[in-house]
């Protein structure tokens, strides 16, 4: 039997091997809920980038550049990081380059993976549905905040856990963990989280609509995979 593990956070990564298995990439709040978005609106790719500086070089070069540190929007790039800013006309069609706080570190430090895929509660059906087909291992990489474990991200890998759990195996305690969260926070997961660390974030900067949208489940179709160094949209139909 496939199995499924999910790491809390990308510093405990080093402990897993991934070369042989496809990595889920989860930043909930709100980084993978963006680029689930994005794709739902057309964007052409997304290149994930770990640094200001790379995210600056691409933006010279004729991307749409994406650049958040610690939830705020940094001077002198296009977009920032609200999934609201990607339901936009400019978005179809265009190549993105976006760093992130957390989101977007965790999808570079995932590149040895077999495949690795975005996921967020919005695409979680299709996420879902297309790990069925696959042979590989599965385990989700929660980015977490700054080395640290947060709520929402273990809270999506328990969700992933719960519907993939008559096809996978749990293969450590901590997809057992998640599940068990999942079960106790599923049917009133804003509530469950009214005191989580990134809501109360998102909240003191006046960002109170993100929190509702990317909780919200299989909203969108699509499964951005990173090929080569961009993210592109499976084609999942
Ligand atoms: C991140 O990558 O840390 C975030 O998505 C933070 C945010 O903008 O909410």
């Amino acid at each position: 039997m496939k199995q499924i593990d999910v790491c809390f956070t990308p510093d405990l990564l080093h402990l897993h091997t991934v070369e042989n298995t496809i990595v889920v990439v989860a930043d909930v709040f709100r980084a993978t809920s963006c680029m689930v978005t994005a794709f739902a609106y057309g964007v052409n790719s997304i290149t994930p980038v770990a640094t200001i500086e790379e995210c600056r070089q691409l933006q010279e070069r004729g991307y749409l550049a994406a650049a958040e540190r610690n939830a705020r929007k940094v001077d002198g790039f296009e977009l920032d990081n609200s999934p609201f800013t990607y339901m936009d006309e400019r978005i179809q069609g265009a190549n993105v380059a976006m760093t992130t706080t957390n989101g977007t570190l965790a999808i570079t430090k995932s590149r040895s993976a077999v495949k690795v895929l975005v996921g967020s509660f919005l695409n979680l059906d299709a996420i879902v549905r297309y790990l069925k087909t696959d042979g590989y291992d599965v385990m989700v990489l929660c980015a977490g905040w700054k080395g640290r474990v947060n709520l929402e991200d273990t809270l999506f890998a328990g969700a992933l856990v719960d519907r993939l759990k008559d096809s996978y195996a749990m293969a450590e305690d901590s997809a057992i963990m998640a599940w068990r969260l999942y079960a106790q926070g599923k049917d009133n997961l804003i509530g469950y989280m009214s005191n989580a660390s990134h809501i109360r974030r998102l909240q003191r900067l006046g960002i109170q609509k993100d929190i509702a949208y990317c909780l919200q489940h299989d909203l969108y179709d699509v499964i951005p995979v990173l090929r080569g160094s961009a993210l592109v949209n499976m084609d999942v139909k």
